[in-house]
């Protein structure tokens, strides 16, 4: 069984307003959407802005409603749920926000963000809590100091690290990632997916990366859907798209990557241009051509 499996997803937004109120005209922003998702692996969701990419990834929280269509997460219905049920299962998947102000209350010191899952949702103790945010800061490499530091005071790569050390107090088995590095400068950005690589190996997380930069998706991703005007266009393997896209659409996306980026990152099985490689026979991409994508 999938670890998601999503059928029929549906969503349309009301664009004008009628008599009384009642919304005349729709918009359908996602149509008719249907994928899955197996466990350890990532599927990223790429196409243009406004394609329906962060409304189907909340759908699939069910942070918004479909109208139809179903999400079915390690075999449940996630809208058949009632609302305890719902927060329950929510635990298992977290998202990641281009803005890591989303996850973060600015009005905090970062250490209470990152910590206050674990109050609410699992009841530590001050002492656990502490113990276990120190932990998280370590797994996702930043220092302590920014415990008691606000959002304000950190750097974009350190507050997307902390967005993440907070949706992993929550020891999720799915991170809806929308556009997390968008916003950030492109050295911090090869760091920050980096980072989320290491995580999925170590916790066997499964990501649902979704990105309008299809040179990210080569990075990152193990398959890739391909969404234009909220419906899916083309699916398959990374390779697949990249090597052979059956789409125009996809090869418009192709097109307009830069220059060429080396195929099959994480499985080369010798160095990669621009991409160093330690003794241990790790990728590390701090160098890696992200450096020519522009937004
Ligand atoms: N809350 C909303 N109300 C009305 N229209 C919306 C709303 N959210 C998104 N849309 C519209 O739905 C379409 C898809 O949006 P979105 O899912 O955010 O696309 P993407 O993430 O691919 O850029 C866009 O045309 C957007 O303007
Ligand atoms: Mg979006």
């Amino acid at each position: 069984m999938s670890l998601l499996e999503v059928e029929g997803l549906v969503k349309r937004y009301p664009v004008r307003q009628g008599f009384l109120g009642r919304a005349k005209e729709y918009f359908t922003a996602v149509d008719d959407v249907a994928f899955t998702a197996e466990r350890g692996e990532t599927l990223a969701i790429v196409g243009e802005s406004g394609a329906g990419k962060s409304t189907t990834g909340r759908l699939i929280l069910r942070l918004i409603e479909p109208d139809a269509g179903t999400v079915r997460f390690d075999g449940v219905d996630v809208r058949a749920l009632d609302q305890p049920a719902l927060r329950k299962l929510r635990l298992r998947m977290q998202m990641i926000f281009q803005d890591p102000y989303s996850s973060l209350d600015p009005h905090l010191p970062v250490g209470d963000s990152v910590s206050e899952p674990l109050h609410v949702h699992f009841g530590m103790s001050r002492g656990d809590r502490l113990r276990r945010t120190a932990e998280l800061l370590d797994i996702v490499g930043i220092s302590h100091d920014v415990l008691e530091r606000y959002p304000a005071e950190l750097s974009g790569g350190q507050l997307q690290r902390a967005a993440i050390a907070r949706a992993l107090t929550m020891k999720p088995d799915l991170i809806v990632a929308d556009e997390p590095v968008a916003a950030l400068d492109v050295s911090v950005r090869a760091q920050v997916l980096n980072l989320m690589l290491d995580l999925q190996q170590e916790f066997g997380l499964t990501y649902l990366f979704i990105t309008h930069d299809l040179s990210l998706v080569e990075v990152i991703a193990d398959r890739a859907i391909v969404m234009s005007t909220g419906r899916i266009v083309e699916q398959g393997t990374v390779k697949e798209i990249f090597e052979s896209p059956r789409e125009e659409y996809t090869r418009s996306l192709l097109a307009a990557i830069p220059r060429p980026v080396p195929l099959s990152l994480r499985t080369a099985p010798g160095p990669v241009p621009g991409v160093a490689t330690d003794p241990t026979g790790e990728l590390h991409l701090d160098s890696v051509h992200v450096d020519a994508v522009k937004d």
